[in-house]
């Protein structure tokens, strides 16, 4: 939420942020601004709507080149996104860009007296701090020590002082900031994204520091002035892969993208004596035997993968497993303890009530995995251990091949507490392994077959109700069908348990309207037979039947308008393949409406605020 990037170096400073702000504007695009030093003062641009916005008002009013800038784009959580509220605020000589939430905003506000405020944000009131720290004589690294430790709440502040102009100074307490360092050059970023195309060597921050960037090079220090922790990393992949590379949306590329996402998270799990191996896992065997109970903790898409990991992991390991909503987790005062394993999903790492969640969890000394997408992120580093999912970037707001690899991720997880706890026999394991490593290759079945479900979104694009049905873990893919249509194509779509259609969701079915249904493989009889029931009944009350099922179901064809074929899978693994349509067909219906498909409105990829 709000992605925020700052360079020091040789190249353009303008350049460099805007290109970077525009590799981050999937965090928020209400308003986008940069700041640079001038001659002893602060130049800035800023303005509300999207970069394009702030990059046509730069043509119209250039600003002077220099190689220090800081750049934001903004997800408003304060104050409407109007020119006034954008990033960057600036009080006197100084400039800063905010991610985050200033808490005690009104408190300091109040102590301000006499500053004048030109925004209703909670940011401008560290612009305002830091001004004051500067005017009374402190350096700009001691300025922001100074004021970072009276702001509560989660901030990731960047700021330059006019008088001090070949000097950048970052803090972070509760929200994302990495550092890239060049050949000479040096850059802060909400991720790494920003800065991928100038290096991948980055720097991964801990809580409660702070960054100097200056032309000798990188310091870090922790809010009361000791030395700091930190981590070298290389980020893995490189510019292309953060491009579109000829697909209209980044979405599409990446709904695309799933078969080597999946085969690229499976890759190395196997030793040479045929054991799954977690390397990253760093909890031991005799600790994973003892635990007796996983709660999976997670939010939006991810909560829906931790829903379907729930009925493998509990089928595979017969460990109760709950699911929970991270908003809700830690309020509801939950049973978590050193027995418990807390597993949590989250494809930026970065989630504000996942990471609370956490933090929670680990009060209560139970033991947290994470199961993350994203290098150096602040869930995976505060976790106990991590199980990397290898998607490569995810741009596209509604998170796709983020989902399908946080499946992987669960799936391997629950046959590795099934091996060490001794549930399954080594076959069973290495089996299911073999299954999994089929499905790229189905996956990539169900998208060679993409045109039905193009044809239909075209049909479809007046309508303003959808309903998905699912039983088993064909539910969980219901809810996310559901979840990818509200985002993008904003009309009513909810996704129901098959089961509980006659406990009031048929009400809402009447003439044509349309459903999808997803129907379980025929190795579990008893539940697609239900399912098969349920889709009569809707179709006899008028509904337009969409059906999803394994290639060869007559029955299941039988009662479809539109019938989907899936390629043959066992039940467990099916969700893999029954969200690629329902992701095809939520894109491409937003983009037969003229919707922006990587960019919905109100929506930012990584919520950092809670
Ligand atoms: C936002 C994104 C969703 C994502 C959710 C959880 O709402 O728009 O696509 O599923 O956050 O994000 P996480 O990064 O924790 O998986």
């Amino acid at each position: 939420m709000c992605g925020i990037v700052g360079y020091l170096g040789n190249r353009d400073g303008l350049d460099v942020v805007l290109s970077g702000l525009r590799r981050l504007e999937y965090r928020g695009y209400d308003s986008a601004g940069i700041a640079m030093p001038v001659d002893g003062s602060i130049e800035w641009r800023k303005k509300a709507g999207k970069i394009a916005n702030l990059a046509a008002a730069i043509e119209q009013d250039p600003l002077p080149g220099s190689g220090v800038a800081i750049g934001h784009t903004r997800w408003a959580t304060h104050g409407a996104p109007t020119d006034a509220n954008s990033h960057p605020h600036v009080a006197g000589r100084v400039a800063i860009v905010h991610n985050g939430i200033i808490e005690n905003h009104d408190a300091l506000r109040a102590e301000l007296d006499g500053a004048e405020f030109s925004s209703e944000t909670d940011s401008e009131v560290a612009a305002h701090l830091l001004g004051r720290e500067l005017d009374g004589g402190a350096g700009l690294v001691d300025a922001m020590r100074a004021v970072s430790t009276k702001l509560e709440g989660a901030f990731t502040l960047v700021a330059i002082d006019a008088q001090d102009p070949q000097r950048i100074v970052a803090a972070r307490r509760n929200s994302p900031l990495v550092v890239g360092k060049g050949d000479g050059e040096y850059f802060v970023a909400s991720d790494v994204a920003a800065f991928i195309e100038y290096t991948r060597d980055a720097v991964e921050l801990g809580q409660d520091q702070i960054v100097e960037i200056t032309p000798d090079g990188v310091s870090v220090t922790s809010f009361d002035g000791g030395p700091a922790q930190t981590k070298d990393f290389h980020v893995d992949w490189d510019l292309e892969a953060a491009q579109k590379q000829g697909f209209d949306w980044y979405m599409r590329k990446e709904i695309f993208e799933q078969p080597k996402a999946v085969a690229d998270t499976l890759l190395g799990r196997l030793n040479e004596r045929g054991e799954l191996v977690l390397d990253e896992l760093r909890i031991s065997p005799e600790t994973l035997r003892r635990i007796n109970k996983i709660v999976i903790v997670a939010a939006g898409t991810s909560f829906y993968a931790g829903l379907v990991a729930k009925y493998a992991i509990e089928h595979w390991t017969r460990i109760p497993c709950e699911v929970e909503l991270a908003s809700e987790f830690r309020y509801r005062d939950p049973i978590v303890d050193p027995m418990t394993l807390v597993v949590t999903i989250s494809q930026s790492g970065e989630t504000a009530d996942t990471l609370m969640a956490i933090r929670h969890a680990r009060e209560q000394h139970a033991k947290v995995v994470a199961i993350c997408n994203t290098n150096g992120a602040t869930i995976p580093r505060e976790s106990d251990a991590v199980i990397y999912t290898h998607a490569g970037p995810e741009i596209g707001v509604a998170s796709t091949k983020g989902f399908t690899t946080q499946l992987i991720a669960c799936y391997l997880l629950g046959l590795y507490l099934a091996q060490v706890r001794g549930m399954k026999y080594g076959d069973e394991v290495a089996g299911l392994l073999r299954e999994l490593e089929r499905m790229p290759e189905a996956m990539q079945g169900v998208l060679d077959n993409q045109q039905p479900i193009l044809d239909l979104a075209a049909e479809l694009v007046d309508e303003t109700s959808v309903l998905f049905l699912g039983r088993h873990v064909g539910y969980p893919v219901a809810l996310e069908g559901a979840l990818k249509l509200k985002e993008l194509a904003y009309i009513h779509a909810e996704g129901f348990a098959a089961g509980e259609l006659k406990h009031g969701p048929i009400a809402l079915v009447s003439q044509d309207l349309p459903m999808f249904i997803v129907v379980p493989p025929r190795g579990r009889d008893q539940l697609r037979d239900k399912v098969i029931s349920n889709i009569a009944e809707v179709r006899a009350r008028g509904a337009r039947t969409i059906v999803l099922a394994e290639a060869g179901d007559d029955d299941a064809r039988a009662q479809a308008s539109t019938f989907i074929e899936l390629p043959r899978v066992s039940t467990l693994l099916q969700p893999l393949l029954a969200i690629v349509p329902l992701q095809l067909f939520a894109c491409e219906l937003a983009t037969v409406k003229g919707h922006d498909v990587d960019q919905p409105r109100n929506l930012a990829k990584s919520v950092t605020v809670e």
